[in-house]
């Protein structure tokens, strides 16, 4: 199968006239053909195959009239056989707004085996650039070349295009000046040494998030934000970002109801990042009764930070600060009449930490809060804590998933009775913040605890191996439990502000 060319001609595809040529990652063609696809005053051509892949193209003798020779890495690519046809158009570079700034790659053997590897980042960027500076590369195309005698192959992935924002753009011109950012699959063999800026690329320990494993239930989407609008940025290397002119983000806000998981998600988010511990605390606890103390313990919270980005500057690791329950020391200055003027000093502090004179670069504050309506206006403003994502009540999936979480360990240890329907039950708990939904798993566990204990002999050994806790308990456990804001939707709206 292949499309009609509009401006070009339907070739057959053969292979590459040589081993050391298909490690070139070019395109050839006949000497007769060729000035059809010649760039204007260079001795290359550029052609785009099937409107899928740009390649360059070079005459060769060896190519006869009517073929394109592809390397067999290049017709997988375009999933094309020899012999086939292929449309093949002349390809014209944008003028402007196409270069490459960074490329994403995936680097592996071209023959899997149990060979071991290491590569310096700064020495095969060098080389990649030599070999492939001036063709154009798409985000998912792989390469192959060869490099200290081993063949091996990249898979290209993200690319960052001059002028295009993160995630735009999925192919560029090789430039020069492209920074090449290094991954390898999983036991590959290959170990990279040496990358520039590697640390924040290796920000996260696992590409894929389950939230569930860490015991946080219907809060997907959330976090798929939180990760996407804080994070993005971080994961280019700083020289990158510098050039491109991107700030970081350097504050989030978590906010919404009581119970819905945000001390949970401080808790739990370090577990998903590698390298540095994120330093968690709660406003009250920073809260001291004496003079300056107060100060004095948020100043201690940055104190790693600014020493770090004084001795490294843009290479200093992230350092992730998370403020729980930070209505209780960020309320809007002025509006506290206790005198002391403490709380409009530490916003005040806050701001130059993030965006004053002395801000800091490698620094992400998550603040968290039930109540973003007290905080002070100052702190939501761009550049600030700019993106706040709502942590709402859970949806009816995101209840089963947090009835599943409470309820896996008795489900495990077969405490659990089989008649109970997580489904049903999230359907009869609209309106249930996550807290509430332990509660009821929590009250249904004692109806089931009732049943064993003999309270006319409390002596009496427990008759462990029967506790089942049945439907039944749940239903009974729903009569107890009642949802803070079921009826109350003004209170909801409060913390929805
Ligand atoms: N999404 C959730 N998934 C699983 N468990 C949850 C979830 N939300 C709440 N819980 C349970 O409820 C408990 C209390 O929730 P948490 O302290 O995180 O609420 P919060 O949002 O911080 O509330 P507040 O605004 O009052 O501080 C958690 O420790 C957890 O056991
Ligand atoms: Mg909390």
């Amino acid at each position: 199968m292949y499309m009609e060319a509009k401006d070009g001609r339907v070739l057959r595809v053969v292979s590459t006239p040589s081993q050391d040529l298909a490690l070139t990652n070019c395109s050839f063609c006949s000497r007769a053909q060729f000035e059809d696809f010649q760039l204007p005053r260079a001795d290359y051509g550029m052609v785009s195959v099937n409107g899928q892949l740009v390649y360059k193209i070079l005459p060769h003798d060896a190519v006869e009239k009517g073929c394109l020779a592809l390397n067999a890495i290049q017709r997988r690519c375009l999933k094309v056989s020899n012999n086939d046809a292929v449309a093949v158009e002349r390809y014209a570079l944008p003028a402007s707004g196409f270069n490459l700034v960074m490329i994403h790659v995936e680097l592996d053997f071209i023959s899997k085996g149990k060979k071991q590897e290491t590569i310096d980042a700064a020495i095969i960027s060098k080389e990649l650039t030599k070999r492939f500076s001036g063709q154009v590369l798409t985000t998912d195309q792989k390469v192959s070349f060869e490099y200290v005698g081993t063949n091996f192959l990249f898979t290209v992935g993200t690319v960052l295009v001059d002028g295009q924002l993160e995630g735009e753009g999925s192919l560029g011109l090789l430039i020069d000046d492209t920074v090449w950012q290094f991954e390898t699959p999983a036991n590959s063999g290959i170990k990279i040494v040496n990358q520039k800026g590697g640390q924040s690329t290796n920000l996260f320990k696992t590409k894929e998030f389950n939230f569930q494993k860490l015991g946080i239930g219907g809060l997907d989407a959330e976090f798929g934000d939180i990760f996407r609008r804080a994070f993005a940025s971080r994961v280019f290397p700083p020289h990158v970002i510098s050039k491109l002119g991107i700030p970081h983000v350097k504050g989030i806000l978590l906010f919404g109801p009581p119970g819905t998981g945000k001390t949970l998600i401080a808790r739990q988010i370090g577990k998903l990042l590698n390298g540095r511990e994120p330093k968690v605390v709660n406003g009250p606890e920073v809260l001291s009764k004496f003079v300056g103390e107060t100060e004095k313990n948020v100043r201690d919270l940055f104190a790693d930070a600014e020493a770090e980005q004084k001795s490294r500057g843009d290479e200093s690791d992230l350092h992730i600060i998370i403020f729980d329950e930070l209505d209780a020391i960020c309320k809007a200055r002025g509006s506290t009449r206790d005198g002391t003027g403490v709380h409009d000093s530490i916003v005040n502090q806050l701001l130059t930490k993030i965006d004053g004179v002395e801000s800091l670069n490698n620094i992400l504050l998550i603040g968290m809060t039930n109540r973003k309506d007290l905080l002070d206006e100052a702190l939501l403003r761009p550049g600030r804590m700019e993106v706040q994502i709502e942590i709402g009540l859970p949806d009816e999936n995101g209840r089963i998933q947090i009835l599943g979480i409470h309820s896996n360990k008795m489900k495990e240890n077969s405490f659990l009775s089989a008649d109970v329907d997580l489904e049903a039950l999230a359907a009869k708990t609209q309106n249930f913040s996550g807290a509430e939904l332990e509660g009821l798993v929590k009250s249904a566990t004692s109806f089931a605890l009732n049943r064993q204990v003999n309270f006319a002999d409390l002596y009496k050994q427990l008759d462990e191996d029967n506790i089942k806790v049945t439907m039944d308990d749940f239903l009974k456990a729903l009569d107890e439990v009642k949802p803070a804001f079921g009826a109350a939707i003004n209170t909801l709206e409060l913390c929805r502000y």
